[in-house]
């Protein structure tokens, strides 16, 4: 099946996806106007009010950039809402996203079937992030247009799938919008995500080490210095598995490889969960793609390198 229409006007098949703390308006307009679909997450924006203000800036500064490159329009973006019962904003956070009509909405941690409702009305689509093709099923079933498939790998809450057999089993099924998720950092393996049956990448942790990215210093080194033999998969810090870096982990004290399993029922997003260190402020999230990453720069010049990378996979495989 075609991606939906407001898909066209993507440069390459990518979403900028959306990073706890460090997405911000700033990396998201540079997300679009480079070609790739940016997105955050609602509850980056505290207080609530200020979610009105970004959705204000991102429409006005997308809306400008339109009118002045008519051949090069930006990218479509997203919004990230946590559908988990600790996201108390939820609702307002809608309602927010309602007036602005945001075009995307990527919902994680819970499918609910008003939420996919509520979104078509403003002619918005949603995507739902899965680790599992069971939760694909009740996605789609709960009306979510399409599927992130958060495949092994992949930063922050991650799944343990390899991406491979993911898209094969939701391929059998499903012929919607599909994108594929984990340690895609490099324009080959987005082309490799579309031949193995997905329409996009969704690539994260190569965004943190962006100028724009609201991460430390500190963080966007270890981005960049760190391989995929440095990501530590736990559930000790929110409840729910997950891939940080293990630098972070050792500086907070703790011994990386021998990390105590977390209680899944005091799972809350955003606190430190059953570890004084405090998820994503000071442990940090990064799936394992990251030796791909070798400097901080602007985003447009990190997906201009996925770009050209791309290109160059196509024309050695596809002549
Ligand atoms: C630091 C960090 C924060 C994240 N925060 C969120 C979030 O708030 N909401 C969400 O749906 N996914 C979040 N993710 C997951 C990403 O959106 C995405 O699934 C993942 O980064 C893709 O894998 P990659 O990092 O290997 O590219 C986060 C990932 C990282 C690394």
């Amino acid at each position: 099946m075609a991606l939906p229409p407001l898909f066209d006007r993507l440069r390459l098949p990518v979403i900028g996806s959306p990073l706890f703390i460090i997405s911000c308006p700033e990396l998201v307009i540079a997300q679009c106007k480079a070609g790739i679909v940016g997105s955050f997450p609602a509850l980056n924006a505290r207080p609530q009010s200020q979610l009105d203000e970004w959705l204000h800036q991102i429409t006005e500064e997308l809306s400008a950039w339109n009118r002045d490159n008519p051949d090069a329009p930006a990218a479509p973006y997203a919004v990230n809402q946590i559908v988990h019962k600790s996201n108390e904003r939820l609702e307002a956070d809608l309602h927010t996203c309602a007036k602005w009509q945001v075009p995307i909405t990527i919902t994680s941690l819970g499918a609910r079937e008003e939420l996919n409702t509520a979104v078509h009305s403003w002619g918005g689509i949603t995507l739902h992030d899965v680790i599992d093709d069971r939760y694909a099923h009740k996605a789609i079933e709960k009306g979510a247009d399409g599927l992130i498939l958060v495949c092994a790998g992949a930063g922050g809450h991650a799944g343990k799938l390899n991406p491979f057999a993911f898209t094969q089993e939701v391929r059998q099924w499903f012929d919607g919008p599909v994108a594929l998720s984990g340690a895609i950092a490099n324009g080959g393996a987005v082309l490799a995500a579309q031949a193995a049956g997905a329409d996009l990448a969704y690539i994260g942790s190569p965004f943190i080490a962006t100028v724009e990215g609201k991460a430390d210093d500190a963080y966007k080194a270890g981005i960049v210095e760190g391989r995929a033999s440095d990501i530590i998969y736990t559930n000790l810090f929110t409840g729910v598995h997950g891939n940080y870096l293990r630098a972070s982990i050792e500086a907070a004290g703790l011994d990386a490889d021998a990390l105590p399993e977390s209680d899944p029922s005091k799972m809350n997003f955003g606190s430190g969960g059953n570890s004084k260190a405090k998820a994503w402020k000071d442990i940090w999230g990064s799936g394992q793609g990251i030796g791909a990453v070798s400097k901080v720069e602007p985003a447009a010049d990190l997906i201009a390198r996925l770009d050209a990378e791309y290109a160059a996979a196509k024309a050695r495989l596809l002549g």
